[in-house]
Order: structure tokens, then sequence, then C-alpha cells
């Protein structure tokens, strides 16, 4: 993936309501998001009659990043910067204080965007989240481009990423790296079923015993993640086509 961060404006005033804190390599990640945001809801506005723009783990809106005093706009407001906005948008998020706080920034700041807000585990509300979609219709094409942005593994199950794609759908997932490298015994155990519900299989631990004396752990998750989406018929480039976040404090993989 070739991605230039761009110099959109990621700054933004405290206004007071609720903020979580984030690492200062949160800039990264948001540069990179509005970037390949921007270019998906340009690129496709005259391919497609309506482009629908979700985030599974949408977060509150602004994002304050540690130790410092400045806050960042987050992902459901940078998908409403982007230069053609999208025509309709879904945001999810399990914490109410987060979806409340998003829904009076939205309306501070797009007070005319189409947007629902759905509350809760996105893994329970799948269902909700596609009949919040613009509905089907002869000859009106509608696209959803996902964005996913789990604090850990155990937060987004495969099976909604693949109920989801039912319908036209780009994905955009960030694999939390830190979380398999921290956790790898855990997850390794045969009791845990976190990453046979991230991957949609438990088929990966015959596959990591013939890669691990190859590859990471987290780049195993990342590798074999991507594999899956294949059988979802989606087209990856591998590892190789995908991006490291890294923390830029300790350089650690994100
Ligand atoms: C890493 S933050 C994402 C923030 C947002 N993408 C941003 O950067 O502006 C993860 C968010 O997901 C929410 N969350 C965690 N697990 C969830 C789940 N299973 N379903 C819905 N929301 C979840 C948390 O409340 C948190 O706000």
């Amino acid at each position: 993936m070739n991605l230039r961060p761009s110099k959109i404006d990621l700054g933004v005033s405290d206004d007071k309501l609720y903020t979580p804190e984030v690492g200062s390599w949160a800039e990264d990640k948001y540069r990179l998001f509005w970037c390949y945001a921007d270019l998906f809801a340009t690129s496709m506005k005259e391919k497609w009659d309506q482009r629908v723009y979700i985030d599974l783990f949408a977060g509150a809106g602004h994002s304050h990043v540690e130790e410092t005093d400045r806050c960042l706009l987050g992902t459901p407001l940078l998908a409403l910067r982007v230069a053609h906005t999208f025509d309709w948008y879904i945001f999810c998020d399990q914490d109410p204080h987060c979806i409340s706080a998003l829904r009076k920034r939205v309306e501070t700041m797009r007070p005319t965007a189409e947007v629902r807000y759905i509350p809760g585990n996105v893994n329970r509300i799948t269902s909700y989240i596609l009949e919040e979609m613009p509905p089907l219709a002869p000859g009106k094409k509608v696209l959803g481009f996902c964005f996913a942005d789990p604090f850990r593994l155990r937060d987004l199950h495969f099976s909604t990423i693949k109920t989801l794609a039912q319908r036209y759908m780009d994905f955009m997932v960030l694999i939390p790296a830190m979380d398999p490298l921290r956790n790898e015994m855990i997850y390794l155990d045969p009791s845990s079923d976190v990453v046979d519900l991230f991957v949609g299989t438990p088929s990966w631990r015959e596959e990591w015993r013939k890669k691990q004396k190859e590859i990471t752990f987290d780049t195993f998750i990342a590798s074999f993640f991507s594999s899956r989406m294949s059988h979802l018929n989606y087209t990856h480039g591998g590892l190789e086509d995908s991006l490291l976040v890294r923390s830029s404090e300790k350089n650690l993989s994100l």
C-alpha cells in the first residue's frame, strides 16, 4: 500500500467533553487513516451511488495525547473531514461515554451529515449495522468502507467482518500487534479462543506450528488474518501490502 501521510491538521481545541487518552504514535495512525479515507471517498464518488463509512470502534471523536496538552481529531471526525464526504456514516462503540461525546461533536462539526450511532459490542450488534445501511434497491449501487480499530484481538470477531462482507464493503483493519506479543503464551494455551474468534477458525494453531521458527507471533497473526480475508474473496498483497505503525517512544510495532 502506497500512502504518503498528508498534511491534514489533526489538532483540535479542548471542548471539555469526554476525551480518551492516546499515545503520541496515534498521530501517525490518524494521518494514514485520513489519507486512505480521503483517497477512497474521492475515487469511489463517481463509481457508486452511495458511499457509506462504518467505524466499528469509533471512540469519542477527540483523543488527548498523553503527557501533552494536545487534542486530536479521532477517526470518525476525520472521516467527516475528507474532501468528498461520504453519503452516510455509521458509528459504533460499546462505551456510552464515547457515543454521547461523539454525537455532540458531530452535531457541532457537521450538523447536516447523515449519521447513525449504534452503541454496543460490534460482535453482537452486527445485524443492526447492516440494517442501518442504506437499503438495497434496484439500480442503486452502495459501497461501504468499514474501519476496525480494536484495542485487543478479543474485541473483533472474524464473524463480524464476514457478516458485513455480505454487502459491497472495503475493510481497513488495524491489527493491534502489541496484544499478541504481550499475550502470546495466554493465546497459545489450548483453553484460549481469542485468536480462533479473531481469525474465525481454530486451524491457525496447526499453521503456527509450521511457521513459529520463521516469524514472530504478531506477524503470524497479521499474515493469517490477511489469508482469511482472501477466503472472503478480498485481494491483499500479504504483509508487504500492510503498513506498520510504530510507537514513537520505543519503536514498538502497534
Ligand atoms: C482504539 S479505540 C478506537 C478509537 C478511534 N478509532 C480513534 O482512534 O479515534 C477503541 C474503541 O473501541 C471501543 N470498543 C472496544 N471493544 C469494543 C467492541 N467489542 N465493540 C464496540 N466497541 C468496542 C472502545 O470503547 C474504544 O472507544
